[in-house]
């Protein structure tokens, strides 16, 4: 994800510094170069030692270790991440004081610097503090905003650092996001569906989630909001993303067709159910006889009736398929009438449920087929969106 990025982390005297050793590890296991520049204080929480190992770097701290390490430091970095940024570095950095080695670089940076406060909740909504919040936000500072919950000295509400997750986020949008989709509503489906049989078993399907997380994501990084409508899954996401959680087709579709007056795309990466049970026992079915039939119907076709109800939305399906791939895949993109349809098989070789990557071909007419090679997930849904963006932008 961050391959060959250069990134500046810059460490500040909070408590939440132990949760930078976890940004720094994960940084370095998605590529990342990274180096880290700490102040005094926050060497008392943390040791450079610490960082020194997880980022594969020596430490810097001393602004008079050389007298050009500051401008070295800040001419070979992509992006700086205060994480985390005390009311202390952030007032300094507002007023323009460079009194150690990091508050001395961000003077001379003419890169991205993302700050991540993380204090008390009284600091926090201090009026100084927020009116120098305000300053940087002007002068293009890009802030990663406290989440609310417990604090460290015992207290309840706004100032705990962000989640990791949201940081990693953060970062990506800086480095690599775009507002192509501002002002846009998507909404994208992720994961299996659950049928139930009886109040313990269900039909359901080997999907992961992981496309359609992906690909929720990577709309948001291009500026959409973004409705993840989610059918159980193991995962997580981004706090910026409305997630919706399901369990059947129907409820699916319910959630799909109340958000859908206002939006301007849908992606229905979810692996539906085709079929769910004609009845629902009330009760656990005994295991009474050595055969046992159970009826099937069809679900809804939540993408077919999306069409019908709001004829200007962006509509991208996916088709799964393990035999005449092509064809079928066409037959969907013109029975649905979906502006492009992507096509997987979990049966190619690294491209099975669960796996981190795919390899899919994207549909937009039998003349315009592109197939994409082996690709991680937030790749392949980089390209898909990007796909969209172009082609909403030859419709207006
Ligand atoms: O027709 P098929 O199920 O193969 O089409 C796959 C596409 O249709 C996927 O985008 C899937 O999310 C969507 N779908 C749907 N409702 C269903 C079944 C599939 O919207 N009941």
């Amino acid at each position: 994800m961050f391959t060959n990025k250069r990134i500046l982390v810059g460490v500040t005297g909070g408590i939440a510094a132990y949760k930078t050793c976890e940004l720094v590890r994960k940084l370095v296991k998605l590529e990342a170069h990274v180096k880290v520049v700490m102040t005094e204080a926050a060497k008392q929480f943390i040791t450079p030692l610490s960082f020194e190992t997880l980022s594969a770097n020596p430490v810097s701290w001393d602004q008079f270790e050389n007298s050009t390490i500051h401008i070295d430091l800040v001419r070979n970095a992509d992006c700086i991440v205060i994480c985390p940024a005390t009311a202390n570095t952030i007032g300094k950095i507002a007023n323009g004081i460079a009194d150690n080695l990091l508050t001395t670089l961000i003077s001379a940076a003419t890169i991205p610097v993302i700050l991540c406060p993380a204090m008390n909740k009284e600091m926090y909504r201090h009026p100084i503090f927020q009116s120098n919040v305000e300053k940087l936000k002007q002068h293009e500072y890009h802030f990663i905003d406290p989440a609310e919950g417990e604090l460290a000295c015992g207290e309840y509400g706004w100032g705990r650092l962000a989640e990791l997750e949201d940081i990693l986020f953060g970062i990506r949008r800086v480095l690599f996001g775009s507002d192509a989709l501002k002002d846009k509503k998507v909404i994208v489906t992720a994961g299996p569906t659950e049928e139930p049989i009886d109040p313990v078993r269900v039909i359901s399907n080997h999907s992961s989630g992981k496309m359609g997380y992906a690909l929720a994501e990577a709309a948001a990084l291009h500026g959409a909001r973004v409705t993840l409508v989610s059918g159980p899954t193991a995962l997580s996401t981004i706090n910026e993303i409305n997630l919706k959680t399901v369990r059947t087709a129907q409820q699916m579709k319910d959630t799909v067709f109340s958000e859908l007056p206002d939006s301007n795309m849908l992606i229905m990466a979810a692996a539906v159910s085709d079929f769910a049970p004609k009845r629902i026992s009330e009760h656990k079915i005994k295991k009474e006889k050595a055969t046992f039939q159970l009826e099937l119907q069809t679900t809804p076709d939540i993408l077919a009736e999306t069409g019908k109800m709001n004829s200007d939305i962006f509509r991208i399906g996916f088709a799964l398929e393990t035999n005449n791939e092509i064809s079928n895949a066409l037959q969907k993109l013109e029975n649905k009438k979906l502006d492009f349809i992507v096509l997987n098989n979990p049966m190619e070789p690294g491209a099975n449920f669960g796996s981190n990557a795919n390899r899919v071909t994207i549909i937009e007419s039998k003349e315009k087929i592109e197939k994409l090679p082996l690709l991680g997930k937030d790749k392949v849904a980089e390209r898909i969106i990007q796909k969209a963006i172009e082609r909403m932008k030859s419709n207006e």
